[in-house]
C-alpha cells in the first residue's frame, strides 16, 4: 500500500542490534518487490528465516487452458460451483494469461498450513463468508464485500466462519494498487478518488509465535507448489515497518461517481495491476438529464476483454446472467444491452447493483473448468425481437 505502517517492536536504526530478553539476537529480513526498488517493509523475526527442515514438490498450479474457438460472448454460472475444502485448495482457476488468474473458490473449512504466493499479488473478494487473515504482518478481520489484497512473498493463513465461504480471486504477477489517477506524487489519496486511505483497513494484531514443532508452508513459484516443512512458527515476527503487507477495501466503502449522462467504466476504477484493472459496480443512483439513457451504450472494447462477476441486484443491462454468474465479453466485438434493456433502464433512479469487473489488455484464456460452468446460450440473447 502507498503509506507507512508499523505493528510489534523494532530498533530504532535499521541493520543495527536488536535483541531479545535472553540476548539473542532477532533475524531481520527485508521483504521487498522489484528487488531493492519498490514498495518494501522490514520484520524482525526469532529464528532464521532460510531454515527449512524438508522440501517436497507438489506439482505444477500452472492453469490448464483449453482452446477459444470462435470469438463469441460467453458466460459462466460459478453458483454451482463445488464446495471444497480451506480457501486455497478450493480455488478453481476459470481464466487465465499471463498477467492475471481469475477464478472462484468456495470454501468449507480453514487452512490448516501456511500458504505463501511467491509469484504473485492475490486479492480475494469475499462474495459470501467471515474470518480472520492470519499473517507474519499480523491479523485482519473480513467481511462480505472485502477486497483482501495479499502482496508476494507474504505467509498467511486464512480462518474462516461457518463452512461455506465464497470469493472471486484475481492472482497477478504484478501490484494490485489504487490506480495513479486518484494519488498525488506523494502517494497520497486525492480529493476527487472514489475512496482514500480511511477506508484502507490494515493489520492491526500481531502475534507473534515462538513455538517450535513442525510447520507446513505450502510455496508457489515458477508456477509449481512446494511444500517445506519447518522447525518454528512462521508467524514469528516480533516486529515490522514498511509499505508491504496485507490489506483490505471493502467493495461498500467504494462512492460511485455519476452524472447528467452515462458514466464510462473508468469512473468504476477501483485498483490498477499491470496490463490489467478492477472495477466496482456498486448501488447508486442513475443519470440525472431529462433524456438521459442510464444503460450503457454498445462498446468494442479493442484491446480488452471485459469479465464480470455479478454478486447481487440486477444487473441493469444484461440479460441471462444469475447471481455468481461471471461474464465474458472479449475484444474483437461489440457488446451492449440485450434487446429491450436499454428501453427498460429509461426512467429508472437507481440501481442495486454489485459487481466486481476485470478488463485485460490481452486475451484471456479458458480452463476446462470454465467450459463445465459455460452458460452456452448468453450469445443468442442478444437475438431477440428485430434487432432494431
Ligand atoms: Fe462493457
Amino acid at each position: 500500500m502507498p503509506f507507512y505502517h508499523k505493528l510489534g517492536q523494532l530498533p530504532h536504526k535499521r541493520h543495527t542490534q536488536f535483541r531479545k530478553p535472553n540476548g539473542e539476537l532477532y533475524r531481520e529480513e527485508l521483504m521487498g518487490l522489484e528487488g531493492f526498488s519498490s514498495i518494501q517493509s522490514i520484520l524482525y523475526h526469532n529464528f532464521l528465516p532460510p531454515r527449512v527442515k524438508h522440501t517436497e514438490d507438489l506439482g505444477s498450479r500452472l492453469p490448464e487452458t483449453v482452446d477459444f474457438g470462435p470469438i463469441r460472448h460467453r458466460a459462466f454460472r460459478t453458483a454451482d460451483a463445488p464446495l471444497g475444502t480451506d480457501p486455497v485448495a478450493a480455488r478453481i482457476p476459470l481464466l487465465a494469461n499471463r498477467d492475471v488468474i481469475l477464478g472462484v473458490a468456495r470454501a468449507s473449512q480453514s487452512m490448516d498450513y501456511f500458504y505463501r504466493n511467491a509469484q504473485a499479488y492475490e486479492t480475494w473478494w469475499v462474495h459470501e463468508g467471515s474470518g480472520i487473515l492470519k499473517s507474519q504482518f499480523g491479523n485482519l478481520k473480513f467481511r462480505k464485500g472485502d477486497y483482501i489484497v495479499i502482496p508476494f512473498g507474504t505467509a498467511w493463513q486464512m480462518h474462516i466462519d461457518g463452512n461455506d465461504a465464497r470469493f472471486f480471486t484475481i492472482e497477478n504477477p504484478s501490484q494490485i494498487e489504487p490506480p495513479k489517477r486518484y494519488r498525488n506524487e506523494f502517494g497520497q489519496m486525492l480529493e476527487h478518488a472514489p475512496y482514500s486511505e480511511r477506508d484502507i483497513r490494515v493489520p492491526e494484531k500481531l502475534e507473534t509465535h515462538t513455538e517450535r514443532g513442525e510447520f507446513e508452508v505450502r510455496i508457489k513459484v515458477r508456477d509449481s507448489l512446494s511444500k517445506h516443512v519447518l522447525d518454528y512458527h512462521p508467524f514469528d515476527v516480533v516486529g515490522w515497518d514498511g509499505y508491504l503487507y496485507p490489506w483490505i477495501f471493502n467493495i461498500e466503502d467504494f462512492e460511485p461517481i455519476t452524472g447528467r449522462v452515462h458514466q464510462p467504466p473508468p469512473v468504476h476504477q477501483t485498483f490498477q495491476a499491470h496490463n490489467f484493472v478492477v472495477c466496482s459496480f456498486v448501488p447508486r443512483l442513475f443519470d440525472y438529464h431529462p433524456d438521459s439513457i442510464p444503460a450503457p451504450y454498445n462498446h468494442s472494447n479493442v484491446n480488452s476483454d471485459e469479465i464480470i462477476y455479478y454478486a447481487e441486484g440486477d444487473f441493469m443491462s444484461r440479460k441471462g446472467i444469475d447471481r455468481c454468474d461471471i461474464s465474458m465479453h472479449p475484444y474483437g466485438l461489440a457488446h451492449g444491452p440485450q434487446p429491450g434493456m436499454t428501453e427498460a433502464s429509461i426512467g429508472k433512479k437507481e440501481t442495486k447493483e454489485l459487481a466486481v469487473m476485470v478488463d485485460t489488455f490481452y486475451p484471456l484464456n479458458l480452463t476446462g473448468h470454465a467450459l463445465e460452468y459455460e452458460k452456452p446460450e448468453y450469445m443468442s440473447t442478444w437475438l431477440e425481437g428485430t434487432g432494431e
